[in-house]
């Protein structure tokens, strides 16, 4: 059995559904390859550092919200930096807030833990959309990998679908739905609910960011185009700089008018390679009823990649919630440890 010891950065939704998914795995894990994953420390700027070299309790931390039930001898006087470098650990999965202005305080997590010969899994898009290369320069020259998927689409294999297997086919272009916040409350409001209604039910299942003004207002998709910018044309575009514009002013009235015309507004983020360059936008479009996009409901994301040789592809999947986020953590680690 191979034993693989993972320090974790963040408590919150995304964190327990990763624990959740170890531990619901963990046979398969076993069984099937050989596996077995200790969660060894985890830290969060609200409860501390946890510690234990020999597996922290899971099944106790999936169902407490922080660490006051946690036993005292746990504890450890570090911060997160001191986490990182100190903690046995192969892997850092690095789940702290994001910011897509600066990236911090996870760039500075994923750096520290890089260069201290930790593999780094993160679904926080901050690092990825400003400093990927930087990042993956660190992996390679400390020996370890960094792993991402779960920035784009969730556990849905957005990513690795383009990098993995269509680059030779000649990308040229990316279109989809890749904020489950927005389109989930766009379907609720074609249901009849008030845009606040529906924001709060966003918030309440967990796919909101913890500021939702970074999803209705475009950020997080805009995140998203510069991180595929970035991965799929290894085109450097900063998130605040694409054209970008958010669904909040999208009123029940449109939604109707749209309604009307069988047709459905969507945020759409998009992508074009152009004479000029790489051309990249986010806004609310309103799509045909025969538009696959438009199919597309709830937190449900979609992409559309154009390729030379393959023509369109469209993958459709959840992109947003804790057990979906998850999945991805999983898929990378999976793809780092094999
Ligand atoms: N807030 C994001 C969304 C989470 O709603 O899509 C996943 O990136």
């Amino acid at each position: 059995m191979k034993i693989i010891k993972l320090g974790m950065i963040g408590f919150g939704n995304v964190a327990h559904g990763f624990i959740q998914a170890l531990i619901e795995k963990k046979t398969f894990f076993r069984k099937e390859m050989g596996l077995e994953f200790l969660v060894t420390s985890i830290t969060d700027i609200r409860y501390g550092t946890i510690y234990d070299p020999d597996g922290l309790p899971v099944e106790k931390l999936a169902s407490v919200r922080d660490f006051s039930e946690m036993d005292q001898s746990l504890f450890r006087e570090w911060n997160t930096i001191q986490m990182i470098r100190n903690a046995e650990s192969d892997v850092i999965i690095e789940l702290s807030y994001t910011d897509l202005k600066t990236g911090e305080p996870a760039v500075l997590h994923c750096q520290e833990a890089l260069l201290s010969g930790k593999h780094v899994i993160t679904s926080n898009k901050g690092p990825i959309a400003l400093h990927y290369s930087m990042l993956k320069g660190l992996a390679r020259d400390n020996g370890v990998k960094i792993g991402c998927e779960g920035t784009v689409m969730s556990g849905t294999p957005a990513l690795r679908l383009a990098t993995d297997s269509l680059l030779p086919t000649g990308i040229t272009e990316i279109k989809g739905i890749l904020n489950g916040t927005t389109n989930f409350i766009l379907t609720e409001m074609e249901n009849g609910s008030t845009y606040d209604d529906a924001l709060k039910e966003a918030q309440r299942l967990g796919y909101a960011e913890a500021d939702p003004s970074g999803d209705v207002e475009g950020f997080d998709t805009a995140g998203k185009i510069a991180i595929l910018a970035h991965l799929v044309f290894g085109t450097f575009i900063k998130p605040e700089d694409i054209n970008r514009e958010g669904i909040s002013d999208i009123t029940l009235e449109d939604i109707r008018d749209a309604q009307k015309a069988n047709m459905h507004w969507k945020l759409i983020g998009s992508l074009k390679k152009t004479e000029k360059g790489l051309e990249a936008s986010v806004k609310p479009v309103m799509l045909p009823e025969d538009n696959p996009l438009s199919a597309i409901r709830g937190a449900g994301n979609a992409i559309q990649y154009r390729t030379d040789l393959l023509g369109e592809i469209t993958l459709i999947g959840p992109g947003a919630g804790r057990k979906e986020t998850a999945a991805a953590l999983i898929e990378d680690l999976l793809h780092i440890v094999l």
